[in-house]
């Protein structure tokens, strides 16, 4: 009766544990910014992603920005529920970006998922360091790299600006990081 009792138990743990998601990935390291939360952990020749925001629209991190947003390596998303749509973007212009596949390149993001809950998106995705794709950056993970962080507001609209955004050079390898603007 005993045995029963706790193989009971044990069932019910691991049922609440598994369904509710506390099994995600722990990354390595996290920069935690005014608005936003960037995770990631480098993998061989892989970046996993983790991006959230206190918003219902899109999140968003750019890599090696040229000027503004020009030059930029921009991957994008937004979700509802536990549905995310995650693109891989490009900033062809200072003050604007497009989709890789509608300029001509390739989506390279792996593994897209996310979650909005209580008004907080949250999206995951994996990127290879290096791509055949123009329309990509070297992603380096020796000594400081640019990257911009930002999120939109209200609807899953890629098109709608940003009442977020900010500059960080980070080291992939250390951690380390420096607020730009
Ligand atoms: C259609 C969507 C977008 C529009 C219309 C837009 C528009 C603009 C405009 C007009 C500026 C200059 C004014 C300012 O500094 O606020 C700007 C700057 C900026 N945007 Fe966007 N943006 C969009 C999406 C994004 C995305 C997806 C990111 C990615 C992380 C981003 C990151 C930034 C950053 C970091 C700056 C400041 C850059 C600097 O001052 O060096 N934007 N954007």
């Amino acid at each position: 009766m005993k045995k029963q009792y706790l193989i009971t138990v044990i069932s019910l743990f691991l049922f609440v544990t598994l369904s509710s998601g506390s099994f995600a990935m722990d990354y390595q390291h996290t920069l935690d910014t005014k608005d936003m939360q960037f995770s990631w952990t480098i993998e061989a020749d892989q970046i996993h992603v983790q991006l959230s925001a206190k918003t219902t629209g899109w999140v968003a991190i750019g890599f090696d920005p040229e000027s503004v947003m020009e030059g930029a390596n921009i991957i994008i998303g937004v979700a509802k529920d536990d549905k995310a749509k995650i693109e891989d973007h490009y900033g062809n212009r200072k003050r604007g970006h497009e989709n890789d596949t509608e300029l001509g390149g390739t989506s390279d993001v792996l593994n897209p998922s996310g979650s909005e809950k209580d008004g907080v998106t949250t999206i995951a995705f994996t990127l290879p360091l290096k791509t055949e794709d123009k329309f990509d950056k070297e992603i380096k993970t020796e000594g400081m790299y640019r990257i911009m962080l930002a999120h939109g507001a209200g609807k899953d609209s890629f098109k709608s600006r940003h009442p977020y955004r900010a500059v960080y050079d980070v080291n992939f390898s250390t951690g380390e990081n420096k607020k730009i603007k």
